[in-house]
Formats: C-alpha cells, sequence, structure tokens
C-alpha cells in the first residue's frame, strides 16, 4: 500500500505552484496525497520567510504537529521551501528550536526528495537546500492535488535577482531563470484539453521572461509568451503575476489588447508612493515612473484593473514619505491592494544598511491609514460595476453559502450570484445589483461569455 502525505502550503502563488512540483516527485515514488496531517505518514510544511510573522506561523503550526509522532512512530515532519532557504542547519537543531524537525529541503531540490526521504526513514537528517542557476522543473508534471479544476498556475520562471532591500527571496529562490517556452505551452494545452478554464502564468517578475532565441535569433520575451498560451483556446483566460513597474513594457499592454482572453488585470507593486522611499528600497523607479507605466495602462488599457503592494514604515519613513503612498493611492485609484508592515528579514540589504527604525506602534497606524485608504478606494471601484454586466468565470460554490455561486470577473474582482443552472468552470453574464468593498452580488443574465451578450461595461 502507498505511503499518506500531506502537504500543507504558506507564501506566495510560486509556492502554491511548487507543491504540486512536490505532489507530483512524491506521487511517482509509492506516495499518496492526504487532505489532512492525522493520517499522514510524512508531513510537508512549504514555506515562506517574506515576514517574520510568516515565520512565526509555521514555526507554531510546526509545534503543534509533534503531538501527531506519539500516535505514528516514524512520522516523519519535512520543512520545504523559503524557510528551509533561509534558516538551512538551524531548523534541524532540536535543542534550539525546542521540537524535531526530519527533512529540511529548499525550492531547488525538489528532485531529492525520495533521497532525502530514504536517508530520513533510516534516521539520519535530511537536508538539501543547494540553489540553482538552472533548475525549473520543466518536465515534471505538476499534481494538481488541491486544485478546483478551473484556475490553474503555471510556473514561468524561477528566482528574482532584483535585490529590493527589503525582500529575503533573491536568497531563498537564487538566480533567475526562464522555463522552457514548450513546456509551458504543453502544459497549458493539457489544462485546456482537461477542460481547465483559466491559467496564472507565475513568475517574481514576469516581464523579464527571456527565452533565448534558436540560431541566434532574437529572445522570446514575455509578451510574445503570453500571447503564444491565450491562442491555444479562447475560453482558456489568462492571467500573470507579478509585474516588476520597472520592467512593465508597451508590448505587454498590447499583447493583452490583443486576446480578449487575457484578462484586464494587473497586479502592480508599487511598494511607496515617495521617490526617496523608493530609492531606499532599490526599486529602481521614481513615484513619477510609476505613475507613467500607470498612464501607459490606461491610454492602452482603458478598463483594466490595477492592484498593487503597499509596505509601510520602512527604514526612515517620515511623515511626509509615509502621506505620499496615500496621496499616490488616491492619484491612481488601485482597485485593490496587498498591504504590509514593514518587517526587517536578516541579511538583507536593509538590514545592513539602513535601522529599521520606525516604531512599530507608528507602522500599525500607518498600516491602518493605508487599509482604510484601500477600503475606501476599493469600494468605489466595486460601485462603479453597479448595474453593469459581468463576465465571469464560476469556480464553485461561496464561503457562506451553498446557495450562492462565486467566481471572478477578468478584473479579477469576486461576484457571488445565487445557484442556479450554471456550474464550476461555466461562463456567466452576470448583471452586478450591489457590492461591499470586497465583493460585487449579482443575478445571472445569460449563460456563457460577455461578447455574446454585447458588451455594457463601458
Ligand atoms: N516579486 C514581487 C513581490 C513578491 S513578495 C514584486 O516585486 O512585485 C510580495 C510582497 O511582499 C512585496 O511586494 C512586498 O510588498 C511585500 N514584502 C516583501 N518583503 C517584505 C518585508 N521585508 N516586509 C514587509 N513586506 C514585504
Ligand atoms: Fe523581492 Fe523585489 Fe524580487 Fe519582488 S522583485 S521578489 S520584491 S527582490
Ligand atoms: Fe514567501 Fe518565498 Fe514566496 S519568501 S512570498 S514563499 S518566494
Amino acid at each position: 500500500m502507498n505511503k499518506k502525505l500531506y502537504i500543507e502550503t504558506y507564501g506566495c502563488q510560486m509556492n502554491f505552484s511548487d507543491s504540486e512540483i512536490v505532489a507530483s516527485v512524491m506521487t511517482s515514488h509509492d506516495f499518496d496525497i492526504t487532505t489532512g496531517p492525522h493520517d499522514a505518514d510524512v508531513i510537508f510544511l512549504n514555506t515562506c520567510s517574506i515576514r517574520d510573522h510568516a515565520e512565526q506561523r509555521v514555526l507554531n503550526r510546526l509545534r503543534a504537529l509533534q503531538h501527531l509522532r506519539k500516535k505514528k512512530p516514524g512520522l516523519l515532519i519535512g520543512v520545504l521551501g523559503c524557510m528551509a532557504e533561509r534558516l538551512k542547519t538551524g531548523l534541524l537543531e532540536d535543542k534550539d528550536l525546542g521540537m524535531r524537525i526530519d527533512m529540511v529541503v529548499g525550492p531547488d531540490a525538489y528532485r531529492q526528495l525520495p533521497q532525502l526521504l530514504m536517508d530520513a526513514e533510516s534516521g539520519q537528517k535530511a537536508i538539501d537546500v543547494m540553489l540553482s542557476a538552472d533548475e525549473t522543473y520543466a518536465d515534471i508534471s505538476p499534481v494538481r492535488y488541491g486544485a478546483d479544476g478551473v484556475s490553474a498556475f503555471i510556473s514561468i520562471m524561477r528566482g528574482c535577482e532584483n535585490f529590493c532591500a527589503y525582500c529575503v527571496v533573491p536568497y531563498t529562490r537564487g538566480k533567475e531563470r526562464s522555463r522552457d517556452p514548450e513546456s509551458i505551452l504543453s502544459e497549458a494545452t493539457q489544462l485546456a484539453n482537461k477542460g481547465y478554464r483559466e491559467v496564472t502564468l507565475l513568475g517574481q517578475n514576469v516581464n523579464s521572461y527571456r527565452w533565448p532565441g534558436r540560431d541566434h535569433g532574437q529572445p522570446l520575451v514575455f509578451s510574445e509568451l503570453i500571447g503564444m498560451v491565450a491562442a491555444i483556446d479562447p475560453l482558456l483566460r489568462v492571467r500573470f503575476a507579478t509585474s516588476h513597474p520597472k520592467d512593465m513594457s508597451d508590448q505587454l499592454l498590447h499583447a493583452m489588447a490583443r486576446y480578449p482572453n487575457i484578462c484586464k488585470a494587473i497586479h502592480l507593486p508599487m511598494q511607496s508612493g515617495s521617490s526617496a522611499v523608493l530609492r531606499r528600497m532599490n526599486r529602481k523607479y521614481s513615484r513619477q515612473d510609476y505613475l507613467n507605466r500607470v498612464g501607459a495602462i490606461r491610454a492602452i488599457l482603458p478598463e483594466c484593473g490595477i492592484s498593487t503592494d503597499l509596505i509601510a514604515g520602512y527604514c526612515g519613513e517620515t511623515e511626509a514619505e509615509h502621506r505620499d503612498t496615500l496621496s499616490v493611492m488616491q492619484e491612481v485609484g488601485f482597485d485593490f491592494a496587498f498591504m504590509f508592515k514593514y518587517s526587517e528579514r536578516p541579511d538583507t540589504l536593509a538590514a545592513k544598511k539602513y535601522p529599521d527604525d520606525v516604531p512599530d506602534q507608528v507602522k500599525t497606524r500607518r498600516l491602518t491609514e493605508i487599509i482604510h485608504t484601500q477600503q475606501a478606494l476599493s469600494l468605489k471601484s466595486n460601485r462603479r460595476d453597479v448595474g453593469s454586466l459581468q463576465e465571469v468565470l464560476v469556480e464553485g460554490y461561496s464561503k457562506r453559502s451553498k446557495n450562492h455561486l462565486m467566481g471572478r470577473t477578468g478584473h479579477n474582482k469576486v461576484v457571488v450570484f445565487p445557484a442556479c443552472e450554471v456550474q464550476p468552470g461555466d461562463y456567466a453574464v452576470v448583471e452586478i445589483t450591489g457590492c461591499s468593498s470586497a465583493t460585487l452580488k449579482g443575478v445571472l443574465r445569460q449563460k456563457g461569455l460577455l461578447q455574446q451578450a454585447g458588451r455594457q461595461d463601458g
């Protein structure tokens, strides 16, 4: 009988995508994936180091899982992903941690998992945190164990070399590398053939995707790749994340304009509205550069949704610099934002160069102001949609009620509407009848795509 593996994933979409690679490696080595820790022979936590809070959550969870060893002697617990890469052998020190961890495996070492597991089974501590310059797992077909059958992630690149001063990712994920386009296209084609209706192309900075041309030809760039994915099937929605503002090209915007099935939503992390703060962050663009990119989006894709990431209380941030963030938020009118308190990460450029000198209560207050500003902007953005017809890809049932379906608009807004003849995986034209700052509410007007109903979301 196969052994059982339970995987729990923290952090970004890249990590969720990696867990599907891990599942693929393990299920081809006599493991079945199980949905909870209690009947598992092996437990993997695929972890995130982006903020201290993310690491503390994982450590607490690891502590809470230890009691399962009593019921299951031989249970193995492994730490995968970014914390494994950052903390390395530190995670194997039972005394320092106050608990036992059996395996530590970094994000480029997942092919070694079966061997590492054998080491761990024989009682040795198993660790592999080698980073690679070229691993992309291109030939490994992800096992979509948690999937809804509608929407899937496709990793198109790994690593990051931007070294934003606050960020741990370049250290935990290593060198930036792009994946062979043929393997990306065949993965997308297979998903479409299986009935998937949406793929999200993933990388820390997809706009620097680059695949060398054959015979000294031009390299293939992201704006071309996304067009090739979009051409596979007009019923397959294509999304992507994330775009670094310094690399977001007009060519990409034109490609988005050309294909109706490329969703008109761009996640463009701004981090701060102050050029001085952006310089200390090593983001390589100014407030005005960012606004110019937003101008290009509005000019080429007038209806495009724009979302962002913001950090409150970065090193040396003054009250005036904080207000620059609030004002740029108003100026752009973001549809959605992920908002964070700055958390110093050991060994990053910021940790070496700038004191983490904004007091915690000031960070909290600034974050609260940013959140309130965004809530008002999100509500405004959602109110604009009330009365419009939206093309919704139905993903499943609403978390709150089985009598409601849940899906997303092309702009990546969540829509909830009464259950009716449409199913998860169907397109539905929904008339928006109300909203909160987080959700649109509506009623089904027609099955299928909006073009067939006549676009009215002008
Ligand atoms: N590659 C993406 C971001 C990945 S990390 C990009 O550059 O756009 C996701 C977000 O976490 C970042 O955009 C940033 O807002 C936030 N973040 C990263 N490091 C952080 C830190 N040390 N403290 C607080 N937030 C951080
Ligand atoms: Fe981190 Fe910057 Fe790379 Fe994004 S682009 S992962 S914020 S270093
Ligand atoms: Fe976290 Fe690693 Fe992603 S640090 S955000 S899981 S790349």
